[in-house]
């Protein structure tokens, strides 16, 4: 797939959640790399892993001190992450030398999350924090 690229437009208005973002187009791009060569997958996990926990609770914790009132659907779609996450960390553990396959359905997941999550349910707090 085609390296992604941060924009300007993807920008949430705040710069430690804009490095965060930036931070999980790093590890999808790392994810492909790892896909298209047949490695192994467990820096990007393990990054990916760090990622969804200081992320999720640095933007919770943002979004809590404003009284951001869609906080708790926001946090629900959060933690269908991290459960989806622990079921591709099980099937690592459990399919060993199977990454490519893995890599792809990583890609493409978190492409969407890119899409429907970081650019629609992160941008409806862009005008409430700014
Ligand atoms: Fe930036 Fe709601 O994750």
């Amino acid at each position: 797939m085609a390296r992604l690229e941060w924009k300007q437009s993807y920008s949430v208005g705040v710069t430690a959640l804009d490095d965060d973002h930036k931070q999980l187009i790093d590890i999808i791009n790392q994810i492909d790399q790892a896909g298209r060569f047949g490695l192994p997958l467990d820096h990007a996990l393990y990054d990916l892993t760090h990622y969804a926990r200081s992320h999720f609770e640095r933007e919770e914790d943002r979004l809590r001190a404003v009284g951001y009132p869609d906080l708790d659907s926001h946090a629900a779609e959060h933690q269908s992450f991290i459960e989806w996450l622990r079921g591709i960390e099980r099937s690592v553990a459990a399919t060993p030398g199977e990454n490519r396959p893995i890599a792809e359905m990583l890609g493409t997941y978190l492409r969407n999350w890119l899409i429907n999550h970081i650019l629609v349910v992160d941008m409806r707090y862009r005008d409430f924090l700014s």
